[in-house]
């Protein structure tokens, strides 16, 4: 049997979920599905639409997909990936007709309240991928978070609630998760919100991230391979929304390469990559990025072969770009051969 979990590095940008599912119905998807009881009655209880269940834990998914599996239920992918990721990159717009956040991480701590999922930025994000008149359902039993969450809708034009007032504190139609138990029980007030994305057009500021061809800067440099192992030292590059972060630098035994361990955050996602630094046959020096873990190359990516390589042209005053296929320009203000 095919896994219910999918390889959500390897997913097409945006991923054409109707090919996946194979079938056309409405796209659902609960966010941060926990011990996946909720997901499972959900799929159960709708079997005509298709499921996305999206979670960071790893614990999480492997028991969200032994509860699915073990249903026998055919409606339902699983994700380990963070739910901006999902919706940013692999979700098209306006193609998502329910979202269910129910008891999101409440980060109490002032000073952790910007790790909160929900926020103006997340919720402008959803409108983005949701239909119009698809339903957003949201539960908390955090009352400084739900307060939060009321004032972030609040400030969304996008979005109406479906009852008259913001939430509800009680729900005894609605599936309950694990989570909603174990606070009931406690006799902890739960806050349900029950929204719905309306006509108001939300900009697209979320473009989803491109494949590029696989980059390569060719230069020359009178500077041998263990000459520039010597002269690196890490550093960070921030420009546009990459941040790069060349960590380490390994010469191969036979001198022949350099390996550049990079970390590469650029929205909606991090890439930890190697660049590679290669020397030809003909004596100049290819900048790229190495194919260990199957990196995806982004613009981002671009950025940093383009920053590594004018790094290593600035060692020495002969050095020089020869071509690249970058889609970009090389160097402040230079302007050079494709
Ligand atoms: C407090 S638990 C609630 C679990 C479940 N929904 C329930 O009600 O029983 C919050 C869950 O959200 C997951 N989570 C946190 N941030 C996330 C994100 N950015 N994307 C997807 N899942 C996330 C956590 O791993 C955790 O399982």
């Amino acid at each position: 049997m095919t896994s219910i979990t999918l390889p959500e590095r390897h997913l097409p940008w945006p991923t054409p979920w109707v090919e996946i599912f194979a079938r056309d119905a409405p796209l659902l998807v609960e966010i941060g599905f926990g011990g996946g009881h909720f997901l499972r009655d959900l799929a159960q209880k709708r079997p005509s639409a298709n499921i996305i269940g999206v979670e960071i834990s790893l614990p999480s998914l492997r028991r969200g997909e032994r509860k699915i599996v073990h249903a026998g239920l055919s409606n339902v992918r699983l994700l380990q990936c963070s739910a901006r990721y999902l919706f940013w990159a692999l979700c098209a717009p306006g193609s998502v007709a329910e979202v269910y956040i129910n008891f999101p991480d409440p980060w109490p701590k002032a000073a952790h309240h910007q790790r909160r999922l929900i926020n103006e930025s997340f919720l402008h994000l959803l409108a983005t991928r949701m239909k119009v008149n698809g339903r957003l359902d949201i539960a908390t039993d955090h009352a400084d978070y739900a307060q939060w969450i009321t004032e972030a809708l609040a400030q969304m034009p996008y979005f109406d609630s479906r009852l008259p007032v913001p939430f509800v504190t009680e729900d005894n139609e609605r599936l309950r998760t694990k989570y909603e138990n174990i606070a009931l029980a406690a006799g902890r007030t739960c806050h349900y919100y029950k929204w719905r994305r309306n006509e108001t057009p939300a900009p697209d500021t979320f473009p989803p991230p491109e494949e590029l061809p696989m980059p390569h800067v060719i230069l020359e440099t009178p500077l041998s391979l263990p000459d520039i192992e010597n002269h690196f030292t890490p550093f960070h590059v921030a420009e546009d929304d990459a941040h790069i972060r060349f960590m380490e630098m390994f010469l191969a035994r036979d001198e022949a390469s350099l390996l550049v361990d990079t970390y590469l955050k650029e929205e909606p996602m991090a890439q930890r990559v190697g660049l590679q630094i290669r020397l030809r046959p003909s004596g100049d020096l290819v900048v790229g990025l190495h194919e260990l873990g199957f990196p995806r190359p982004t613009s981002g990516i671009h950025t940093a072969v383009r920053h590594l390589a004018d790094w290593v042209v600035s060692l020495h005053s002969e050095g020089h770009i020869v071509r690249h296929n970058l889609q970009q320009q090389m160097g402040e203000g230079t302007d050079l051969p494709n």
